[in-house]
């Protein structure tokens, strides 16, 4: 009896080892790709103050088509918050990372980049990361 409960114990350690070095390599995997489908319906939440169509009017934010890899400040009809602007004098670009990052929480990430507390007009926050991968890639083929 004795030893059946050794080697019970000593798999059980060795069922929870390998459990816990495939969480790691989950963790640590990289993060997956969106999906452009999805991301495009989620964009619905956007449409308060964006449209996305080539040509689109501004609404509270700029007309997001062709948004991605621009650089910060390219739409010219646009009047970016001084926040905004501040970030961009150190110059950012609108690209995956970026996005990640902005889409989550716009004033945190503009400060970032200014290097002090800054407010960007855009307060909406995309707070689940899988949404925002879905609507970056909604947004890279947006062009
Ligand atoms: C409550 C209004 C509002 C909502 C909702 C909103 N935005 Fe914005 N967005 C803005 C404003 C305003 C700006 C300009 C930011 C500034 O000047 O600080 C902006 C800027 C942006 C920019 C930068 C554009 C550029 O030309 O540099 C991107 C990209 C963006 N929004 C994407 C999105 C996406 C994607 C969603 C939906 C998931 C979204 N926004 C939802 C108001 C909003």
């Amino acid at each position: 009896m004795f030893l059946g409960d050794q080697h019970m114990r000593v798999s059980r350690l060795a069922i929870a080892a390998l459990l816990s070095a495939a969480s790691l390599a989950f963790a640590a995997a990289p993060a997956q790709a969106g999906d452009a489908a999805k991301g495009e319906k989620l964009m619905k939440k956007c449409g308060a103050c964006h449209t996305w169509d080539q040509g689109g009017k501004k609404k509270v934010g700029p007309n997001l088509f062709g948004v991605y890899e621009q650089n910060c400040g390219h739409n010219a009809e646009f009047k970016y918050s001084d926040g905004y602007h501040k970030a961009c004098e150190k110059g950012f670009k609108i690209d995956e990372a970026m996005l990640m990052e902005y889409l989550a929480d716009a004033s945190a990430y503009l400060s970032g980049v200014a290097g002090e507390k800054v407010k960007s007009k855009m307060t909406f926050k995309l707070k689940k990361e899988a949404d925002r991968a879905d609507v970056i890639e909604f947004l890279k083929g947006n062009k």
